[in-house]
């Protein structure tokens, strides 16, 4: 009998093609966000789940699946959404899509960091209004070559963006939990604690996953470690920053500028960036390449095809 397997959000065509040739799916055509009761309504009698960042799988979501269901695929590789200590202690396996949005994501931090330092949302702005005219010291921003980019969190993500910031000139500097061998860390200069990284970021990109450790990394006391006018960019989980006190480093100039892909409490936005003309903002665009969300789908669907075909799973992280 084949397994059912529930999709939460809508994928790309021939992701769900795949999907229904290896199971009896239910789809979501119109890519509703499920509330949590309608989720634990949909999974009765089935095997699996295929879920995405949007859905919100706490404690109270876990204890209330049945029995059913086994494994839930994370079409992500962040997997902050999900209760996977939980899910463990139900013997739920939880997996992510690791590797195959690396580039892609990389891509995105590098654009929030330029977008950031040369002040692209003023610029656009201008452009699309008509109401500029060229000066020498018009829309003056920050450049690249030469300043000190902190990377926080030093995993794929991060090492392909030191790969890329390097191109542009950059000094490559990180914190990470444990320190990396010589060969990944290419010449990056490693630091014990946030104080003495965030002291040397004249920009830093926020790579970290999302864990208790990790919330509120950004905050009214942390963000004084910063050299005064540095850049800030997130390119992982809004958990990580303060709004607030984010909001109130960029009224008083001590931030720059921020560049955020990434927000709490998403798709919902703090007013502070929005009225910030400061702030290069994207909705969550990360994986948003054909290539990579096909990947990431591919991935998604093989986790639960070999969770099933032979009992465990390389991306299984609980
Ligand atoms: C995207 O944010 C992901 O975690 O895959």
């Amino acid at each position: 009998m084949k397994k059912k397997i529930l999709i939460t959000r809508k994928l790309l065509r021939a992701n769900e093609e795949r999907a229904a040739k290896l199971w009896d799916v239910k789809l979501n055509l119109n890519d509703e966000v499920y509330s949590q009761k309608k989720l634990i309504e949909l999974t009765q009698g089935f095997d699996g789940i295929l879920s995405s960042l949007t859905d919100k799988i706490d404690e109270k979501v876990i204890n209330s699946l049945p029995s059913s269901v086994k494994i839930i695929s994370n079409f992500a590789v962040g997997f902050g959404n999900i209760d996977h200590e939980a899910a463990k202690k139900r013997n739920i396996a939880v997996t992510n899509t690791p590797d195959v949005l690396t580039d892609a994501t990389a891509e995105i931090a590098m654009l929030l960091i330029l977008g950031a330092c040369r002040r692209a949302n003023e610029g656009i702005n201008y452009a699309r209004n008509e109401n500029w005219k060229w000066s020498a010291d018009f829309l003056i921003g920050k450049q690249l070559t030469g300043s000190r980019l902190g990377i926080l969190g030093m995993g794929r993500i991060g090492r392909a963006l030191a790969k890329l910031a390097k191109s542009f000139g950059m000094e490559i500097h990180y914190r990470n939990r444990s320190r990396l061998s010589p060969k990944l860390e290419m010449g990056a200069k490693y630091h014990k604690d946030i104080k003495s990284l965030f002291s040397v970021s004249d920009v830093l990109s926020i790579c970290c996953p999302a864990t208790k450790e990790t919330k509120d990394i950004i905050n009214k006391e942390t963000l004084e470690y910063f050299p005064s006018g540095a850049i800030i960019t997130n390119v992982a989980r809004g958990d990580m920053i303060d709004d607030e006190a984010m909001v109130q480093a960029l009224i008083s100039r001590k931030i720059y500028a921020i560049g955020l892909d990434v927000y709490k409490g998403e798709p919902k936005i703090h007013q502070g960036y929005l009225n910030q003309p400061t702030a290069f903002i994207l909705p969550h665009l990360g994986s948003a390449t054909k290539k990579t969300r096909t990947a990431m789908a591919d991935l998604a669907i093989s986790n639960i095809d070999e969770f099933f075909r032979i009992g465990k799973c390389r991306n299984r992280i609980n």
